[in-house]
């Protein structure tokens, strides 16, 4: 599944340090679990004694408008042990009306106990058969027949109902997320992904709807008069989690190379001009995904052929599911319009479908047995999110965009000392386990197959893939089952074998699946040129424990600088070892292209060499992957006090001449954070924010403020992120040449391009009034792009008008008008908006947290208002008046006072460091122009003063 979602990383909120939200907050995350109930606890778990091999799921007397249905399973299962007095499997809210079993063996009815035949458990979503006298092993049939429930609020999952207006009338559509344990919501059944059957799908759906929608193309059509069955072809042997359907009248737009390869783009009706893009660039990555694999997605189908649906849905709890032969997204992530989308949302929707065709092979295919496996799956799917998509439009450089936007996040995530490893299974922590799927599982898996990938090779790492998916192919995958499949491949390859003839692919593997991620430090001696290398675990703050990886490592010395191989000279497995380079003047660089998941530190002579290379005319000849991993690693090193804060400052300043979109990206989030450990100081703020506009001239000045014809990805890219990240801090020239853009919006009606929205509405509403807020509320309610909307509902946020900004918030409680998925987005985008509104929009946290609970969608979902708020609370008094509150109200918060308690811990963390080290900042600083001297001395009374009053 792939969502990108707004999810603030609940680590780093209990280890102390509160990241700033992104920039780009749709970035990581991919995915959201809403674990509501603890499923990983053994009562919920179903024994595998009773196998089900076949089942027959009939939907009928579909009602949308009631929101119900009636259904009936007939299943084929093999009882595997003698003696069974009864068969569980799971159920969740369906009402059952009746059961029988047939003994295949003889064709007879087996008797069921009398009374009470069947018992349901709604805690534990259980239905029991008890029999009146024991079964045998042997094959049964079990019939069931119920009455089922179609929620009403796409959050609830299970099969669900969401709307849309067509022609100025109210339309419902009904569609399924069963992921990860919501299939049970809809028809009984053995819900856990190592029961993998085959399923048939029948549905019975008004005559006025258009064809119902399934995993497999329909086989037959019946006409009941004002209804109509379409029954679907069985699907292979699939996990209950990957069943899906859809009742709408909704429009397909299909593409059909031949008759073999069908592909189809589906959404509501009125939009099918948006489909255009997603057909072409998912019909390119289907057919890279075959070449690489080796197994084609058409042929997947066990005798059928595996259509290929993509289907966009107004509302959507996830981001997207990789249902087999029906992935559905959300609708921003499909629907692409040249005039409205802009090329962030573009990308997306190439990538999200390349994650979501991933899964077809890792995932669907080939099924991890429990989740604490699901980070094989899930490693893949992300790794294909950006390599398939790669392959499939180049343009969209994302094989390099995968380093900022994953390997950076993996390091980000994974700097805490709650990080979880990547096959942690402690169900229990919903919180945790929630912030364990969304970043560890994705980012730092699809890491450290990269890792690997440049480890054995780009031709052993596609052999290993393969061998993986046939050996596998429609059973359950394992870690042990890759390892092997890796050994596979390498013993293949002579040329491996002879420079790693110790290599324990399985052990390196293991050493990254288990623990979080290193440091490396690297000392140069530059008299004799050795240097040597240790390896700890990187923390941003706590006690270190002892741990060890195996780690490749690739580097590069100055007198040969040669960024071109990231093939590893050495694999580090011990904890410090010697390597020779030439003496005298000659730094090092670690990590070629970032290839590795780790960061690198130096000993303070290498930083200064690098730094003043940096500072020289040659700095390109430093890979841009390079300098971005410098920025990033420095900034990071500053924060958890592993580097001299002027020495990492000195190095920074290569930024005053970088024009790099990757290497801006790297640093972005981070100068950001250390910006908002200033705000309770005045003036140290503005010296900083002055700095950092120094920093910016030239990158500025170069991308310009418009788009040119020949712009790159990047370039594009980058002028998104710099104007945006300048104009919200305040430079002049970005702000006017916006205003000018609004305006000529606001009075000649003249669109602002795609690319530039995002900048220019914020700017405009941040310096206008309550007019421009009216005006950019109605182009919001009357567009038919929800990827322009998210834009418009970011940049709604930036009004500084309190009736303006109270109307956006009470919205995002009461109105249809934000989509349920969007109300926690709406809220963050408030809290970003301008420094200026923060208090307010905590205060309507505070005032009304029991209404967004109710509305935003439930208990998840504030622990999400709650957690963005740590990174806002930047002043000892806006800390004390929250943490009042937060003890006030312990019994309404419930479950989320100790959330709260968290972001109360973290904020004072934050101050703290800002406190404490801000001083030395500010120094550096004001030497590199900005601001006076005599400012120094208060700001240190200040220092001081706060951090007595945090004893
Ligand atoms: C099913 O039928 C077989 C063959 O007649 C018989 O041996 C077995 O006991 C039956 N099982 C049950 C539970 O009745
Ligand atoms: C990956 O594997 C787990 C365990 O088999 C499965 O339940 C999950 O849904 C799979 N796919 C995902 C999360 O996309
Ligand atoms: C995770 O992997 C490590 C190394 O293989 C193993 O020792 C540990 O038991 C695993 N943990 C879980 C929960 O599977
Ligand atoms: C490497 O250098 C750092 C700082 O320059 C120093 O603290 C550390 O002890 C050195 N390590 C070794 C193994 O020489
Ligand atoms: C793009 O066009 C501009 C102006 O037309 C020109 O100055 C610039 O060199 C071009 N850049 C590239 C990469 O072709
Ligand atoms: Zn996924």
């Amino acid at each position: 599944m792939g969502t990108k979602m707004l999810v603030p990383a609940l680590f780093c909120v209990l280890m102390g340090f509160a990241v700033a939200i992104p920039p780009e907050d749709f970035r990581s995350n991919l995915e959201f679990f809403d674990y509501s109930s603890n499923v990983a606890e053994p009562a919920y778990r179903l024994v595998n004694n009773v196998y089900p091999t076949d089942v027959k799921v009939n939907l009928d007397n579909i009602n949308l408008e009631e929101a119900r249905f009636t259904g009936s399973v007939e299943m084929i299962v093999i009882v595997r042990e003698n003696d069974l007095h009864q068969i569980s499997m799971h159920q969740n809210n369906l009402i059952i009306t009746r059961i029988s079993v047939v003994n295949n063996t003889n064709g007879e009815n087996v008797q069921m106990r009398s009374p009470s035949p069947f018992t349901q458990d709604s805690y534990y979503e259980l239905l029991h058969l008890h029999f009146a006298l024991p079964l045998v092993a042997g094959s049964y049939t079990i019939n069931i027949d119920y009455t089922g429930t179609i929620n009403r609020n796409p959050l609830d999952r299970g099969f669900y109902r969401g709307y849309y207006y067509y022609e100025n009338t109210l339309r419902y559509y009904a569609t399924t997320q069963f992921q990860p344990y919501h299939a049970r919501k809809a028809f009984p059944c053995f819900d856990e992904p190592q029961f993998k059957s085959r399923y048939t799908i029948s549905i019975t759906r008004p005559r006025t709807l258009g064809p119902s929608y399934s995993n497999m193309a329909i086989s037959s059509t019946e006409d009941l008069g004002n209804s109509i069955r379409e029954t679907f072809y069985p699907t292979p042997i699939i996990s209950a989690y990957l069943v899906a359907f859809h009742v709408s009248d909704f429009v397909p737009t299909t593409v059909t190379t031949t008759n073999r390869r069908p592909f189809s783009i589906i959404s509501r009706q009125g939009v099918t001009e948006q489909h255009s893009y997603a057909a072409e660039i998912g019909v390119e990555i289907t057919n890279q995904l075959d070449d690489y694999l080796g197994i084609e997605y058409h042929e997947m189908g066990q005798g059928q052929i595996m259509k290929n649906d993509h289907i966009a849905l107004p509302d959507f709890p996830s981001g997207a599911m990789e249902n087999w032969g029906m992935v559905n997204y959300r609708e921003a992530y499909l629907l692409y319009d040249p005039a409205n989308t802009n090329l962030i949302n573009k990308i997306f929707i190439a990538t999200i479908m390349a994650h979501e065709l991933g899964h077809k092979w890792f995932g669907n295919l080939v099924t991890c047995f429990w989740w604490s496996n699901l980070w094989l799956n899930e490693s893949f799917a992300s790794y294909f999110e950006y390599f398939a998509a790669h392959w499939a439009d180049p343009h969209l450089e994302l094989a390099d965009q995968f380093v900022v936007d994953y390997v950076h996040s993996a390091l980000n995530a994974d700097a805490s000392p709650s990080a979880t490893p990547m096959n942690w299974t402690n169900v229990e922590d919903n919180p945790t386990i929630t912030a364990h799927f969304s970043t560890t599982s994705y980012a730092k898996g699809a890491s450290v197959l990269r890792m690997l990938e440049h480890l054995v090779g780009a031709r052993n790492f596609r052999n290993a893939l393969r061998h993986y998916l046939k050996d596998n192919a429609y059973g359950i995958g394992t870690p042990v089952l890759m390892y092997r499949a890796f050994e596979k491949a390498i013993a293949e390859d002579y040329a491996f074998q002879r420079d790693f003839p110790e290599a324990d692919i399985g052990a390196v593997f293991d050493s990254w699946v288990q623990t979080w991620f290193s440091v490396v430090m690297v000392n140069r001696t530059a008299s004799t040129g050795g240097i040597v290398v240790t390896q700890r675990r990187y923390q941003l703050s706590g006690t270190i424990p002892d741990q060890m990886w195996q780690i490749p490592l690739s580097w590069t010395e100055q007198r040969h600088l040669d960024f071109s191989s990231t093939k590893p000279k050495a694999i580090l497995s011990t904890p410090s070892a010697p390597y020779p380079s030439e003496a005298g003047d000659n730094f090092v660089i670690f990590n070629i292209q970032q290839s590795g998941l780790y960061r690198v530190n130096y000993d303070d002579d290498n930083w200064k060499a690098i730094a003043s290379y940096l500072n020289s005319n040659n700095r390109e000849r430093i890979h841009k992957l390079n300098r971005a991993q410098i920025v990033n690693d420095v900034l990071h090193f500053i924060r958890s006090e592993d580097i001299d804060k002027t020495l990492g400052f000195e190095v920074l300043d290569f930024l005053r001449s970088e024009t790099d979109y990757y290497v801006w990206n790297g640093a972005l989030t981070q100068l950001d954070w250390i910006r908002r450990r200033f705000e309770h100081s005045p003036r140290a703020h503005a010296a900083f924010t002055s700095y950092l506009l120094g920093l910016m001239n030239n990158v500025i000045n170069h991308l310009g403020y418009d788009e040119r014809p020949n712009d790159s990805t990047s370039t594009i890219l980058n002028r998104i992120q710099i104007l945006n990240f300048a104009c919200n801090i305040g430079h002049s020239g970005c702000i006017s040449n916006s205003l000018e853009k609004w305006n000529n919006f606001k009075e000649n009606n003249v669109a602002v391009p795609v690319n530039l929205r995002r900048h220019v509405y914020c700017t405009g509403l941040r310096e206008g009034d309550r007019s421009d807020y009216d005006l950019l509320f109605n182009t919001y309610n009357s567009s038919q792009n929800t990827a322009d909307m998210v834009v418009m509902l970011r940049a709604l946020a930036c009004t500084k008008d309190q009736e303006a900004l109270t109307h956006y918030l009470q919205q995002s409680m009461h109105s249809d008008l934000i989509r349920i998925h969007d109300r926690t987005n709406a809220f963050s985008f408030a809290l970003q908006g301008n420094l200026e509104n923060v208090q307010f929009v905590i205060r309507f946290l505070r005032s009304n947290y029991i209404t967004i609970r109710n509305t935003y969608g439930g208990e998840a979902r504030l622990n999400i208002c709650i957690n963005a708020v740590a990174a806002f609370l930047n002043t000892f008094e806006a800390i004390t008046e929250f943490q009042q509150w937060v003890y006030d109200s312990q019994i309404g918060l419930g479950g989320s006072f100790n959330v709260a308690v968290g972001v109360v811990n973290s904020a004072m963390a934050n101050l703290e460091w800002g406190a404490n080290t801000s001083l030395e900042i500010f120094n550096f600083v004001s030497t590199r122009g900005a601001s006076s001297a005599i400012f120094a001395s208060s700001f240190l009374i200040l220092a001081a003063m706060l951090i007595q009053l945090l004893r």
